[in-house]
């Protein structure tokens, strides 16, 4: 919401974000159960090094990372979520930061993170071609993406009804575009795609967002060329 909303609408839809932060967990739980939760182990049991996540949300990522990593960033713009994503950090063991940022201007320089996290986040994103442009400038060359999304579907008749309940969808997900292309942007940045697997996210009730991309990205290292 921008900031000359009027004052009205930017509560309601603070509002909002603050019910949508407390239904997340919830909402995710019986998915999470039904192989989100062993897809997330899966794919940040890679992290390497300075890693940092996107879009942490409430951290349901934070006990899937190796316990020897270098050093673990969360980022998260918005307070709703950063409140639950600080509180369930507290609850655990691990070292991580917490920082209020987004994910189209990372507070990092070029070159110096290892592993970048994208779980769910590239769907809700205003602009992903300026994320993933952000992603690949503070990726090391040879650093890499490491993604789970949900995406449009290749079923033409899923994909129709992705179309066609987009507006609702973004308005009760808090932005979320249940009929993006995610797998072709990254495809069309400047990072390779090493390994994409296709799944279906089970357990969710709303068969939008069920088609699922999950892998990695790596960011060339030109100096091989
Ligand atoms: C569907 S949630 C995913 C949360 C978490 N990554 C997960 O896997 O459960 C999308 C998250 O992206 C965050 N988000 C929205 N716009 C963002 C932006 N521009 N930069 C970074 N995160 C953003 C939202 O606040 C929210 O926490």
């Amino acid at each position: 919401m921008s900031g000359t909303a009027p004052a009205a609408a930017r509560q309601g839809s603070d509002l909002w974000a603050r019910v949508f932060a407390a239904l997340y967990d919830p909402l995710l739980w019986r998915g999470e159960r039904a192989g989100m939760g062993a897809r997330r182990r899966q794919l940040l049991g890679r992290a390497t090094g300075r890693t940092v996540e996107l879009g942490s949300g409430t951290g349901l990522n934070l006990p899937n990372y190796p316990d020897d990593l270098e050093e673990l960033i969360l980022t998260e713009p918005e307070a709703a979520m950063r409140v639950r994503l600080d509180r369930r950090l507290r609850t655990t063991q691990r070292k991580a930061k917490v920082l209020d940022a987004s994910a189209d201007q990372l507070p990092f320089t070029e070159g110096s993170v290892d592993t970048v996290v994208s779980t769910l986040v590239l769907c809700t994103v205003d602009n992903p071609d300026a994320v993933l442009r952000e992603v690949e400038r503070v990726l090391r060359p040879g650093g890499r993406l490491l993604f789970v999304e949900h995406v449009r579907s290749k079923s033409p008749r899923l994909a129709l009804w992705q179309d066609r309940l987009e507006g609702p969808w973004r308005r009760f997900a808090e932005g979320c575009r249940c009929n993006r292309a995610t797998l072709e942007l990254i495809r069309a940045s400047g990072l390779e795609v090493d390994d994409v697997q296709e799944a279906t996210w089970e357990g969710m009730m709303v068969p939008i967002v069920r088609p699922l991309i999950f892998g990695a990205a790596t960011k060339p290292d030109s100096r091989r060329a």
